[in-house]
């Protein structure tokens, strides 16, 4: 596993948007595989202004992303395709059709998780995830657990993800308890993988992350077992590492 050490949030951001940028530059018809959450956002604006300036194109790129809430609406702002519109998707030159977001209102969640599995595939597979992580560990909407579970699928949330997702919704008894992500396996088959890791609350999950052992009570931590990882950190996240 690679670690990126950075000064503070704005150098995970630059690094995190020039390995993508790399990437769709290598191979412009890429498959990213795109996370949610605070920490990406610095890389998306970075990318944007990227796609502004002419540096990178974005319409034959290929966007599957990680997880969605279940049930929500694509048009409640809580949802993940509202964030990715809002935040990314409408601000660069990508092809709407490209555009790949599990559907958070699919009558039978299974078959639209078996669905999303097959699409990836037929799109030839993810070239580069980007992951962030939970205080507790998590990928996608993977939780700590007993076991974790391989494929896209439709999982309970856990208190405390339900907890630190309500600082977003008016209530916490709005914060959907269910969502559909892709399961480790999905993510450990992409090509390469980077993870965004700002801020001392992370700063646990990253310490069990690099120490190398694999426990399903970290999720993050089956990481160790991919070939192409990048661990991008910045100092308060680092802090427990000598
Ligand atoms: C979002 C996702 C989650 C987040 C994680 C960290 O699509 O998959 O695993 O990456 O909850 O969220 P932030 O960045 O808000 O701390």
């Amino acid at each position: 596993m690679k670690l990126i050490k950075c000064k503070d949030y704005n150098e995970v951001s630059a690094a995190a948007a020039n390995i993508t940028a790399a990437q769709i530059k290598e191979k412009p018809g890429s498959v990213l595989g795109l996370p949610t959450g605070s920490t990406p956002l610095g890389m998306y604006k970075k990318l944007i202004e990227m796609n502004k300036s002419g540096e990178i194109d974005f319409s034959p790129v290929i966007t599957f992303n990680l997880d969605e809430y279940y049930p929500i609406s694509a048009d409640n702002d809580q949802s993940y395709y509202y964030f990715m519109h809002k935040n990314f998707f409408d601000h660069i030159n990508i092809n709407t059709q490209n555009i790949h977001i599990l559907n958070g209102e699919a009558d039978d969640p299974e078959r639209e998780c078996g669905d999303y599995e097959a699409m990836i595939e037929n799109a030839g597979g993810i070239d580069l995830q980007v992951l962030g992580i939970g205080q507790n560990g998590h990928i996608g909407f993977n939780e700590p657990d007993d076991f974790l579970i391989s494929a896209t699928h439709k999982t309970h949330l856990t208190e405390s993800t339900v907890k630190a997702n309500s600082r977003f919704f008016s209530s916490i008894d709005e914060v959907p308890i269910y969502a559909l992500t892709m399961g480790v396996g999905s993510i450990l088959k992409a090509k390469k993988i980077i993870i965004l890791i700002s801020g001392k609350e992370k700063a646990e999950a990253l310490k069990q992350l690099l120490s190398g052992k694999i426990t399903t009570k970290n999720p993050s931590t089956m990481l160790n077992m991919h070939r192409d990882v990048t661990v991008i950190a910045d100092e308060e996240a680092l802090e427990l590492i000598k």
